[in-house]
Parts: structure tokens; C-alpha cells; sequence
């Protein structure tokens, strides 16, 4: 639906007031009405870096969930502040990882003997704690865009790597792109003692995985791509590794949302394409593409937006752009010092990847 013609002058006259002092950036994941205001928009790998482009900028309006503006927090430097427009905006994946779990599980694998030989590797869809964890000993975080090379480097410095907290990237990333076996990987369920594991299987596993995954992935099935394909006869399945191993073993084609915008971009005009990723970006590359006769379907028959990521829309933005207008600093995210000096390192490790 067309957004309110009042809200869309108030938030361009809020940004035109704020001028150099506010620099915003967009998840592929936002609303069209929230994108149209965007500096920049990418995937979270790319924002992260990002964060740090405009050190001019004194607020930094993250569109995206709490975890990213986390991030952008320790990347930025300590006069920027990071706002995010609704604090609900979390992310139901990240919260499936806490500090206090974590720590726990790090009990199990230092009783077992493995804790000293283990490389924690955390997704970027985690909380500061989680990254700061990660970072104390030794390990990197990892997006979907640099799982492969995150998995590489640690098991230069290891020989097991402990994934938190997407099952499913952990797991994708290990037998798609490292060659590695299902039965290289065990799942550590935290709700249970010694995550539900035997010290044997703890021992044998080169592929630790944290039981979290993503609701708003999770729905696409093996069903859904055998529909599609059905469906619509040479169609290039193209999904991102939030997705089940099943779900990336039946497609043509995995990587993250930057990377689904390029495929598309890149792709012939006449070629047809399901995409299994969150619908507000699927919309948006449908109608985009359909202009360049290249056809690009949503891969499930039904609607899948992130909730968490559409709290921000054009109401809360015109409402934090217009308080930072008026010298009001709301929603600021902003990380401990201790926390975010651990989580620096894992985030820098990141960055240094090849
Ligand atoms: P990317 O933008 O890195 O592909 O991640 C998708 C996602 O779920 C972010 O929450
Ligand atoms: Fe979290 Fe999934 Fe939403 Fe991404 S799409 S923010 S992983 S809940």
C-alpha cells in the first residue's frame, strides 16, 4: 500500500534538517517505505561496514533489528550514536543464544577436554554478549556472505569450531561449501545438560552446532521447491542458508541477500527464479526485475515477512528522525565498554577474513 504523503514529507523534511549529521541505513529486509529513505542498504555484512563509512555522521539511524545496531554501536566510533527506530525490533534467532547458556556450554566442552582445542564461530545474528564471548576466546564472527571463509580461518586456529547460534549456516556452510559429513556435525541443544550430548559425541564432532535457527526461514520446505518447480518449468531456485539443510540441498543456488540481488542482476532476461528468503525483499526484486522481463517468484505459497524487522516503518523513522531534528536523542543503542572491546575483536577478525 502507498505510504501517507504527510509521514513521507515529514521524514524528507526531519532528514533534510538533519542534513550531514544523520546517515541511515537499511536492511534488505525493511519496508519499501522505510528503504526510500535509506542512504545505504545491504545485507548485514555490508552494513556492518558500513556503520563505519561515515564517521562525519553523528547519529546513525540503523533500519534493521537490534543486534545490527549493536554491531554498528562497536564499529563506530564513541561520539556516533546508533539508533535504532523501535527497540522491539529484535530478532527471534539471536535470542535463542544467552550469554548465561553460553557460558554453560563452555562448562560442558571445558569438562569434556575440547574447550582448549574448540574455535568459537558466532553468525552475525547474535547479541554483544554473545559476540564479546566469542571474541575472549579467540574466535570470529561470521554473515551469511563470509560463513565459508570464518569456517576456514577458525579451523586454521582449531579443531572443532563451536557455531552459535544458526544451526542451519553452521551446518549449510560445513557440508555444502567445507565438504564435511552430517555426521561430522552434532546439535547442542541449550535447554538441556551437557547440551543433550554424550562427552563422546562432544569429542568426535568437528562441527559444534547451537540449536537456533530463523522462524521466517524455517517455513520454506523441500515442498515448496518441488511446487515451484512444477510450477514454473525451468526455474532457478535460489535461497538463502538461514533455510533447512534439505530446503539448500533441493535448491540451485544459496548466498545471502546481497548476493541474491547480484545473482539477479547478473541473470538473462527471460530466466525465471523462486527466492526463499523474507517477502519484503522478494517483492521488492519482483517488481524490479519485471521491468528487465526476468520473472521472480516468492518460493512458498504463503506470506512470510520478518515481524521483528517490519516494526520499523515509516511511523517510527518519521518519529526518530524528527526527535534527532529537534536535538532529542531517542532509542540509542549503545554497548558496554567491556563487552564491546571482546566484541570489537571478534568483529575485526571478521573483517580481516580474506
Ligand atoms: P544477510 O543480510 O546477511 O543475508 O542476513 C539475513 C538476515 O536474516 C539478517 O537478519
Ligand atoms: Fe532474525 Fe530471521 Fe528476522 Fe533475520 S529474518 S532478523 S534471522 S528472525
Amino acid at each position: 500500500s502507498p505510504s501517507d504523503p504527510d509521514l513521507v514529507e515529514r521524514a524528507r523534511a526531519a532528514k533534510e534538517k538533519l542534513g550531514d549529521k544523520v546517515f541511515i541505513l537499511g536492511h534488505h529486509y525493511q519496508r519499501d517505505e522505510v528503504i526510500e529513505f535509506a542512504d545505504v542498504t545491504g545485507d548485514s555484512f555490508k552494513l556492518a561496514k558500513d556503520a563505519a563509512a561515515k564517521p562525519e555522521a553523528e547519529y546513525i539511524v540503523f533500519c534493521g533489528v537490534h543486534f545490527m545496531a549493536e554491531s554498528a554501536d562497536i564499529l563506530t566510533s564513541d561520539d556516533q550514536k546508533v539508533v535504532l527506530p523501535d527497540l522491539a525490533a529484535g530478532c527471534s534467532m539471536a535470542d535463542m543464544a544467552t550469554a548465561e547458556q553460553v557460558a554453560e556450554c563452555w562448562d560442558a566442552l571445558t569438562e569434556a577436554g575440547i574447550a582448549d582445542t574448540t574455535v568459537p564461530v558466532s553468525y552475525m545474528n547474535s547479541s554483544a554478549d554473545i559476540k564479546a564471548f566469542t571474541g575472549k576466546h579467540g574466535g570470529t564472527i561470521c554473515t551469511s556472505s563470509n560463513a565459508k571463509k570464518a569456517l576456514e580461518w577458525a579451523f586454521e586456529q582449531g579443531e572443532k569450531i563451536l557455531f552459535l547460534p544458526d544451526q542451519h549456516l553452521g551446518r549449510n556452510t560445513a557440508v555444502r561449501d567445507m565438504g564435511m559429513s552430517l555426521d561430522d556435525c552434532v546439535l547442542y541443544n541449550p535447554h538441556k545438560p551437557n547440551g543433550g550430548l554424550t562427552v563422546e559425541q562432544l569429542r568426535n564432532a568437528k562441527m559444534i552446532l547451537w540449536r537456533g535457527h530463523c522462524s521466517v526461514h524455517g517455513r520454506f520446505s523441500v515442498d515448496s521447491v518441488n511446487d515451484v518447480r512444477a510450477r514454473i518449468p525451468g526455474v532457478n531456485v535460489l535461497v538463502h542458508p538461514e533455510c533447512k539443510h534439505e530446503v539448500v540441498a533441493a535448491a540451485d543456488y544459496v548466498g545471502s541477500t546481497e548476493y541474491i540481488i547480484k545473482a539477479l542482476e547478473a541473470a538473462p532476461a527471460g530466466s525465471k527464479w523462486a527466492i526463499g528468503t523474507e517477502l519484503n525483499l522478494v517483492r521488492r526484486l519482483a517488481n524490479r526485475f519485471a521491468a528487465e522481463d526476468k520473472e521472480v517468484v516468492f518460493l512458498d505459497k504463503t506470506v512470510c515477512f520478518c515481524s521483528t524487522m517490519n516494526r520499523i516503518d515509516l511511523p517510527h523513522l518519521v518519529w526518530t528522525l524528527e526527535s534527532l531534528a529537534e536535538g532529542t536523542l531517542v532509542n540509542q543503542i549503545q554497548v558496554d565498554k567491556e563487552t564491546e572491546s571482546f566484541a570489537k575483536l571478534a568483529l575485526e577478525r571478521m573483517l580481516a577474513l580474506p
